[in-house]
């Protein structure tokens, strides 16, 4: 059951767990329960987050002046969970990168839209890491609720991916709430023009990359053309649908008055900290990097 909350939660800690994964051993090519499809569309999302969360911190941290000490304060733990989130991210690539992937494409993908948005004021790239956060936190909501999403896949990297979906539904407000202190100055219509703008623009820009990230991956398993559009769009969204399942929550975001808190999700987290167990928290030198 749901309670409503708004907006973020009094008794909401961010706390930063500082877990590695997947170290010991190789992972294997297919290691989405050996499913072209679903490991092409994990391994693309991947890709985007060493340098697409950098991004997300570096946009945040742009606008901390003058922030609340509460509101500080969360911007430090959200920034130490993004960090290390990078960090596993990147390893998890260089992993997918070594059972024979070549990434390049997708990961120049990426440089270019991150290009195109800090060539503009830094109240866009504000408004993109706000955007995208949302996108991230509904994802991050379908994979701890529907255990479907992560069947079959390698243990260790289900791990990784269950570990940063918790961790983005807990900071899911962060973004969002230094949006509206960089903005308090702004008139409602203004700031929900510009948020429905910026929404539509990078939705549109994730469907595209991520669909293509995907197709280009297939392609290196020797799928391609039709047969590769069907299989994946048929697992995007129609079984187990991620797309389809998160859209009535993509749209809760044009709602005048929407916050990330109008759906209090910790029950998942909770869930997931029972199923976990208690993870070491960052060592000075991790708080110190970032
Ligand atoms: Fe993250
Ligand atoms: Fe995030």
């Amino acid at each position: 059951m749901t309670t409503t909350t708004l907006p973020t939660p009094d008794d909401l800690h961010i706390k930063p767990r500082d877990r590695r994964f997947g170290r010991e051993a190789q992972l294997s090519r297919l290691w989405h329960g050996g499913r072209v499809e679903a490991t092409a569309i994990y391994n693309a999302l991947s890709t985007t987050f060493p340098a697409g969360e950098a991004f997300f911190v570096e946009s945040v941290r742009a606008f901390r002046t003058g922030a609340s000490p509460r509101l500080a304060e969360e911007i430090k733990a959200f920034t130490t969970q993004e960090a290390i989130h990078s960090r596993e991210h990147d390893a998890f690539n260089k992993r997918a990168a070594e059972a024979g992937y070549d990434l390049t494409k997708l990961e120049e993908r990426v440089a270019y839209r991150l290009s195109v948005t800090k060539s503009k004021p830094p109240i866009v790239s504000l408004a993109a890491t706000m955007a995208l956060e949302h996108f991230t936190a509904i994802l991050a909501h379908q994979l701890l609720a529907n255990p479907r999403h992560l069947a079959g896949a390698d243990p260790e990297a289900a791990e990784l991916w269950r570990w940063h979906a918790c961790e983005e539904i807990e900071h899911k407000g962060v973004a969002y709430d230094t949006w509206l202190h960089a903005t308090s100055h702004w008139t409602r219509w203004t700031r929900w023009k510009v948020k429905a703008k910026v929404m539509l623009y990078i939705t549109r820009n994730f469907l595209v990359d991520r669909t293509a990230g995907a197709l280009e991956l297939m392609r290196q398993d020797g799928i391609t053309g039709v047969r590769a559009w069907a299989r994946l769009l048929w697992y995007l969204w129609v079984r187990p649908g991620v797309f389809r399942k998160i859209a009535g929550a993509w749209l809760k975001f044009f709602l005048p008055g929407f916050h990330p808190w109008i759906e209090d999700d910790r029950h998942l987290l909770r869930a997931y900290e029972a199923s976990a167990g208690p993870a070491p928290e960052p060592t000075r030198k991790v708080r110190r990097a970032v």
